[in-house]
């Protein structure tokens, strides 16, 4: 089976973007420490985007294939009502889809303390560093087990 890890805008940049606050570390490093992580059997299908619809129509397939999703929607969180909606299809279909955030946004600007994902989704994990992917990938495990 596979689980979707869904990466919204300027999450390309990982590395380089605010190492303060996001760590050294880039995207394909968080692919490998997820495919360390998950068990034999799980695939890993980690993405990336800076645009909205590509990410809502990646929410819709997730819809069609029952996989879970672990989202990460960076800037899209605090605002994108379009995304929320779809992030809602997959739970309300049954589905399992967890908010992650690498930093703590609550810690930060006050704009980024709401979120119009969390609403609709599964459960939330946030100020853990790459390791906010990794205790989602265990709930799901856990949750589907
Ligand atoms: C983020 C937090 C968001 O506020 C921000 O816009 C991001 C990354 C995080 O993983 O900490 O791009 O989702």
């Amino acid at each position: 089976s596979s689980i979707l890890v869904l990466n919204g805008p300027n999450l390309g940049r990982l590395g380089s973007r605010e190492p303060d606050v996001y760590g050294d570390q880039d995207l394909p490093a968080l692919e490998a420490l997820l495919n360390a992580e998950a068990p034999e059997g799980t695939t890993i299908d980690l993405r990336q985007t800076d645009d909205e619809g590509t990410l809502i129509g990646w929410l819709h397939e997730a819809v069609d294939s029952g996989a879970p999703v672990i989202l990460n929607p960076a800037a899209f969180t605090h605002y994108s009502y379009g995304l929320r909606d779809a992030a809602s299809l997959v739970t309300k279909a049954g589905g399992t889809l967890i908010e992650v955030h690498i930093s703590n946004p609550h810690a930060r600007e006050e704009f980024r303390h709401n979120s119009v994902i969390s609403g609709v989704a599964t459960g939330v994990i946030a100020g853990f560093g790459f390791e906010s992917y990794v205790l989602a990938l265990s709930a799901i495990l856990r949750v589907r087990a």
